[in-house]
Order: structure tokens, then sequence, then C-alpha cells
């Protein structure tokens, strides 16, 4: 399809009613509330397969205790990466409607089957979890993990598979009628770009590497984790971040060499950004690598927390490159101010997220380092009734708005 009907094509898919402010504001949340996904992706994908190693290994205390904590972490994160995906999708569909819809449409089948799949890979996960203790856990259970990894694999693919159909309007009509005839099954997956989607696993390596350095400063105050354990986890740690910061410094240059040259990607400062941070990287775990990284665990994951923060936006600065061609710019769509619903909006992040964000991160972060029954302080009982407060008002807040409008419309 040429340049100017595809821009054409894309324009007449956009929502007629447009969006309900500006949509800068849509784009800047689409970008970072996509970070703590691909945090928890990242951090799952690697517990997952430390988890399934280890276990093959555990004879030895050390990795049997490590295949333990790591399942649970990965039953854990799988949750939360599903949940923090959310809010990034549903600010995807609202600036880049014509993109992800056209592109789920394309590959419907898929879709659908991510659920199932996730849904099944999550089942199986957790029964690995709940049959995975002692070093005479049943061998069996391993083919378990290693199915409900490979559903997760598979999910993390068909995302990518979404997001990268997305960037070429220019083929859709071509896939959509393939050979002339209209195919409407949705069963294909059409474009994939594999440098990108194994940009993403290598950057699983980095953050759970960094990750378990983390975990090994962590638990050092609570009494039943050795520090020989502790010590173990951290080395081990810092072996798998280097790995996975060298391979992201190949695949992100294999990916750049991967994009066409006119969108000259090559040219723009976000991709150097990328590649110095991604430098930097590398070396921090170079040094970390050959020394005791006690206490260095929650800087060297701020850095790689960091590094998924530039991921962002240098995802997000290919996807403009790959519109502007076609004249789409998410600045050009159009607004029509929806006031109440954007401040009620804003209220629930800052008001029921924060608050109840905040006391949840709390909570989970005092507790996890007490063994045995966990009494919590007065600042966290203070935040546990502040967050249920705001969740009672944000409630009677939005029965009353809805209460009024309808009354306002049958008045
Ligand atoms: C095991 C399950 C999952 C894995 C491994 C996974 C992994 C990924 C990866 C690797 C990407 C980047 C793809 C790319 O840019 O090429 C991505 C993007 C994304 N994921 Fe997930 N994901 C999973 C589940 C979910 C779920 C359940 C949701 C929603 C509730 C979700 C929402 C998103 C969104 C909105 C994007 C960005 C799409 C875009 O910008 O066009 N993901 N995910």
């Amino acid at each position: 399809m040429d340049v100017a009907s595809t821009a054409a094509m894309l324009h007449t898919l956009q929502d007629p009613t447009g969006i309900p402010s500006h949509p800068l504001i849509f784009q800047v949340l689409m970008v970072f509330t996509w970070v703590p996904h691909i945090l928890f992706v990242n951090i799952s994908l690697g517990a997952a397969l430390m988890g399934l190693y280890a276990f093959t290994k555990r004879h030895d205390p050390h990795w049997q205790k490590l295949s333990e904590a790591m399942t649970k972490v990965a039953k854990v994160g799988v949750s939360l990466l599903v949940v923090l995906g959310v809010a990034p999708l549903l600010f995807t569909q609202t600036i880049y409607d014509p993109q992800w819809y056209a592109s789920n449409l394309l590959s419907a089948s898929w879709v659908i089957g991510f659920i199932f799949t996730l849904t099944i890979g999550y089942l199986a996960w957790f029964t690995f979890y709940l049959k995975n203790h002692g070093d005479h856990a049943p061998g069996w259970i391993f083919w378990l993990g290693v199915f409900g990894l490979a559903m997760f694999f598979l999910d993390g693919f068909i995302m990518h598979v979404l997001a990268y159909q997305g960037l070429h309007p220019e083929k859709w009509v071509e896939w959509y009628t393939p050979d002339g005839h209209v195919d409407m099954s949705g069963n294909s997956v059409h474009a994939y770009e594999l440098v990108r989607w194994g940009f993403f696993m290598a950057m699983s390596v980095t953050v759970f590497g960094a990750f378990l350095i983390a975990y090994g400063d962590y638990f050092k105050v609570r009494a039943d984790r050795g520090p020989a354990y502790l010590a173990f986890a951290r080395k081990l740690g810092s072996q798998i971040a280097f790995v996975g910061a060298v391979a992201q410094v190949v695949l992100l240059l294999g990916w750049m060499l991967d994009v066409p040259a006119a969108l000259k990607i090559w040219t723009h400062p976000m991709s150097w950004l990328l590649l110095i941070y991604l430098g930097v990287l590398v070396a921090a775990f170079a040094v970390a690598r050959g020394s005791d990284t006690q206490g260095q665990g929650y800087k060297l994951l701020t850095l790689s927390i960091g590094m998924a923060g530039l991921v962002a936006i240098f995802r997000e600065v290919l996807r403009m490159a790959y519109m502007a061609p076609f004249n789409y710019s998410v600045l050009d769509y159009k607004v029509l101010w929806d006031v109440p619903s954007f401040v009620l909006f804003l209220l629930t992040i800052v008001g029921v997220g924060g608050l109840m964000g905040g006391f949840i991160i709390t909570l989970v972060y005092k507790a996890g380092r007490v063994s045995g029954v966990y009494q919590a302080d007065a600042t966290v009982s203070r935040l546990g009734v502040g967050s249920v407060a705001a969740t009672a008002l944000w409630v009677a807040g939005f029965m009353a708005v809805g209460i009024w409008i309808w009354l306002s419309n049958n008045g």
C-alpha cells in the first residue's frame, strides 16, 4: 500500500470521538507505566529459569533453597506483570488505537490464545511451586515448570508480535488479503523481529541478575538465610547480570541494524544514550563480578531500572520514527476535553494508586525482613488506614459523579 493511502487509512481508523485530554499526557504515561511491566517480565522470566536450573541441582542445599525462593519469585512476579501490563495497554490503545487494534485483529487467534496459554502456563507454574519443597521434591514436576515457562515465553512473543505488526501499517492490507482473498481467521503471525525480541530476553538476564544481588542484600537481616547462602546468591547474580548486559549491547546493535535505514535511528541521540548507558552497565557489572557485591545490590538494581526507563523511551522514539512517514503523530490526536473524568483519573492515580501502592510496597518490604509473625509499626498502620479511607472516598466520589450525571440527564 502506498504511503498516502496508508496515512489516510491510519487517520480514518483513529477514534472519531478523540481523547479526553492532551495526548502528551497519555504518551508519557504509556512510556513510563510500561517500565514496571517489563521489569516484572524480566524478573519473572529470569527467576523461573533459575528456579528450574537450581531444581536440577537440588541435592546441594544452597541450590535447593534458591530453587524454592526463585520459584516463588516467579509465581508472584507473573501475577504482578499481568496487573502492571494493564496500564500501558490502556494508554497504547488510546493513542495508538489503529496500530494496536489492527495488529490484534490480524492475529486474533493468537491474542485469544494468549489468555489461555497464560492461564494454563500459570497453573502449571503454580503446581510446580506447590510441589517444589525440600530436596525430595519429585523429579517429574520439573516438566510442569518447563511447560509453564515455555508458555510465558510464548506469551511474551505474542506481545512482541502485536507491538511489531503495529509498526507496519503499509503491510496490513496485504496481510489481510493474501493472494487477493480476505483472510478473517486471524490465525497468522505476520511479522516479528527476532533481534528485538532477543533484546528483551537478554534484558531479563541483566535485570534478574541485579535482582539476585539485591535479594542477597535484602535478606541479610534474616537469621534463617545464612550469610554463605546470600553471598552465593549475590555472586551468581553479578555473573548473570554481566552476561545479560553484554548480550543486550550486541542485540541492541543488531536491532538498530535491522531498523530501516530511512528511519535514521543511528543518528538519534536516544539510541546513543541507551548504548552508552548499557556500556556503563556492562562496566558496573564487570567490576561487581570480581568483588564481593555485598551492600551494592540496591544500587545495581536502581541502575538496571534506569536502563528499563531508557529502553521504554527508545521504544517510543522508534515507534514515532516508524509512524512519521505516514504523518501519524499522537500530538495531532483530536482532543475533546473531559475535565471531570480527567480529574477523577488523576485523583485515582495519586490518591488511591499512590497511597494504596505505597502502603502495599512498604508493608511487603518490611514484612519480608522479619521471620515469623510481622507486627506493623505506627507508620505502616497509618498508611493502611489512609489507603482504605482514600479508597472509600474514591468509591463515594465515583458513585456521586455517576448519580449526578444520571440525574442531570434525566431531570
Ligand atoms: C508472560 C506474559 C508476558 C510477557 C512475557 C510479556 C512480555 C512483553 C514484552 C517482551 C514486550 C515488549 C514487546 C516489544 O516491544 O517488542 C511487552 C509489551 C507489552 N506488554 Fe507484555 N508481556 C506479558 C503479558 C502481558 C499482559 C498480560 C499485558 C496486559 C495486561 C501486557 C501488556 C503489554 C503492553 C501494553 C505492551 C506494550 C505494547 C506496545 O507498546 O505496543 N503484557 N510485553
